[in-house]
């Protein structure tokens, strides 16, 4: 499916491409449409979607149409959904056939339970857990099904992802959490690569912030690159793949420049050397039981 050189191997067997467009706030084929055009063109062949995005349906629409004009088929991309924080539990396995029918898809590549939490409970509440069990077991079983190809979670601290290895069956492929320099994700990181969980990164240029940081525009110009160029490279670089949300073509194309450089080790280390624990996302998943 994609390149062995831009894309991870998961520990289902299958890989996951390094570079994939992020959908959240892309709502309307007429905002999908440009944006998923540019990207099919440019190479990308993961597409990051939600159940909370809003936007399945047309994110379906625009690839059936859009993939032939650029010598496609659906097993040439990798699509990445989540079950919404208000279906954790019984409605998990009802919330999952729904994401399957909105993207009108057979199988979807990554289904992901996109929060610890279940909407309308209180952090603290005990319920929280049970209800993510009792999803990570509907995700289980569309995975023995063959209608999700890999199934993880996102937006898990160390204990979530601790107590998921002690009542799973089947371990997460992927855990998609918020990274970028500033945010390092230390500890994340390494429980990932010791369970063989891809490590993903959300919000990979800091929701649009790092673009301007001091540091990271005198990587850029040393190197001759854009800012998000070298933000994304410095992920990738690592193995890490990102999933930068444009809804401009040309920064899309802009962000899928990252396989012919490569940023100098004393520049991945100033990079790095940013990180300060800032978090962008506005939801704290450590408060939740
Ligand atoms: N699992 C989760 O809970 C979760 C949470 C957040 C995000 N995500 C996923 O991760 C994706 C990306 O995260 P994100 O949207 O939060 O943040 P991001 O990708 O770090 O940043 C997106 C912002 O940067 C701008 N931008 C993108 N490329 C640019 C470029 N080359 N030059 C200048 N500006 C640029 C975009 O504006 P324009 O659109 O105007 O270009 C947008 O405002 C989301 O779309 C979603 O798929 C997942």
């Amino acid at each position: 499916m994609s390149d062995p050189r831009h894309s991870v191997l998961l520990n289902t067997g299958s890989r996951m491409p390094l570079l994939g467009l992020g959908t959240g706030q892309l709502r309307g084929l007429e905002n999908l449409m440009p944006a998923v055009d540019a990207a099919l063109a440019a190479g990308y062949h993961q597409f990051d979607t939600a159940a909370v995005y809003r936007n399945e349906v047309e994110l379906g629409q625009a690839l059936r149409e859009l993939l032939p004009k650029h010598g496609l088929e659906r097993a040439d991309i990798f699509i990445t959904s989540k079950l919404a924080p208000r279906d954790q539990g019984p409605m998990a396995p009802a919330a999952c056939q729904r994401s399957l029918d909105q993207l009108g898809l057979e199988y979807i590549d990554l289904f992901l339970v996109h929060e610890p939490g279940t909407e309308g409970l209180r952090v603290e509440d005990p319920q929280n857990s049970v209800n993510r069990a009792q999803s990570w077991t509907a995700l289980e079983e569309f995975l023995s099904r063959g209608k999700f190809r890999a199934i993880g979670v996102s937006n898990y601290i160390v204990r979530h992802l601790e107590e998921l290895f002690a009542s799973c069956k089947v371990p997460p492929a992927v855990l998609q959490v918020e990274f970028h320099p500033r945010l390092a994700q230390t500890e994340l990181r390494a429980l990932c690569a010791q369970r063989s969980v891809c490590f993903e990164a959300y919000s990979p240029l800091g929701t649009g912030a790092l673009l301007s940081d001091p540091v990271v525009l005198e990587v850029a110009k040393g190197c001759g690159r854009t800012a998000a160029q070298v933000l994304l490279r410095w992920a990738v670089q690592q193995g890490i793949p990102v999933i930068p949300k444009s809804s401009n073509p040309s920064r899309v194309r802009e962000n899928a420049q990252l396989f012919d450089f490569e940023l100098s080790q004393e520049d991945m280390d100033r990079l790095t050397g940013l990180d300060c624990g800032q978090r962008f996302d506005p939801e704290d998943p450590s408060l939740v039981a």
